[in-house]
């Protein structure tokens, strides 16, 4: 694996390997990388004769700066599973390389009724700022295939439309992985390191409120069950930001399931500092 830390370099590499035809394979990460971030890496590999990951901790995509200053990091540990997971790129930006001109907002992405519900209700600003990083490093790298998670995934219908927005000269198309899962349930994540043993024992009750829905789900009024799930969550000490059952193509609410629509299950919930995120497709 060759690691760049900057566009230019990466570029003049790519401008002499980089054969005619051949398709560019690009995953995105902010590091303290486990087995989810690898399965994109993976998928990458497969489809593509170049693959690239980057690992840039986006100061602007953070809203509370408490969870920006304790956002692990864990660089040498990734760059060794990067190489065994046969990554042939590392793109290690400063961060003067994706803000030459300060951080400051130079634009803002029209994302409308994507950025008001859930996660951007939560955290206001978050997808403006996950739209700057994602744009900027579009960009640099100009991938044919973009690969990212479906743990977040109202992300991946941001960065969809951010695409829509951009309409690059180049095709980019958007692969969504499926979320990988420790032995109880738990979503991998980053901010797993952050909780104690205890706190990790309880956290497998975010699955299990998933579960349910998708086991419990008919058709009609949601709110009962919806309620119940909380509660297996409440019981384990999270605090909830949303708990909410959508519709999979926009995220609008539904609160009365006509039986047809195809729904995913979203939610947010702090375990004491701890904010974690997961959602299930229904059907
Ligand atoms: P990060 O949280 O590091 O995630 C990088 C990518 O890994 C995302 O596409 C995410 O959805 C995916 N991912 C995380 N956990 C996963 C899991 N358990 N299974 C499968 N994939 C998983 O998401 C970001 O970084 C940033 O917002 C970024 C897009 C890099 C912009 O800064």
């Amino acid at each position: 694996m060759i690691l760049f830390k900057t566009s230019a370099d990466l570029h003049k590499w790519l401008a002499i390997h980089q054969e005619k035809q051949s398709l560019v394979g690009f995953a995105p990460t902010m590091g303290a990388l486990h087995k989810g971030h690898i399965s994109l890496v993976e998928a990458s590999k497969k489809q593509n004769s170049i693959t690239i990951s980057s690992i840039f901790v986006n100061p602007t995509q953070f809203n509370d700066a408490k969870d920006f200053e304790k956002y692990p990091i864990t660089l040498e540990q990734d760059i060794a599973r990067l190489e065994e997971a046969g990554c042939d790129i590392l793109f290690l930006p400063g961060i003067k390389e994706i803000y030459p001109n300060d951080i400051k907002p130079a634009r803002h992405y029209e994302l409308d009724f994507l950025e008001t519900i859930l996660e951007g209700k939560f955290r206001p600003d978050h997808f403006q700022g996950v739209c700057m990083v994602v744009h900027r490093l579009l960009g640099i790298v100009q991938p044919d295939n973009l690969y990212l998670g479906q743990k977040d995934f109202q992300q991946c219908m941001v960065i969809t439309k951010l695409i829509e927005l951009l309409k690059p000269e180049k095709t980019i198309k958007v692969n969504i992985c499926p979320t990988l899962r420790e032995k109880d349930g738990l979503a991998m994540s980053s901010r797993n390191i952050r909780l104690n043993g205890q706190e990790r024992k309880k956290a497998a009750a975010i699955f299990q409120g998933l579960q349910l829905v998708k086991k419990k789900i008919v058709p009609g009024n949601l709110s009962g069950l919806k309620e119940e799930a909380r509660n297996i969550l409440e019981q384990s000490g999270f605090k909830i930001d949303y708990f909410e059952i959508a519709d999979a193509r926009d995220l609008s609410i539904v609160d009365n399931w006509n039986g047809k629509q195809k729904l995913v299950v979203l939610v947010a919930a702090f375990l004491n500092e701890v904010r974690l995120i997961d959602n299930m497709i229904l059907h």
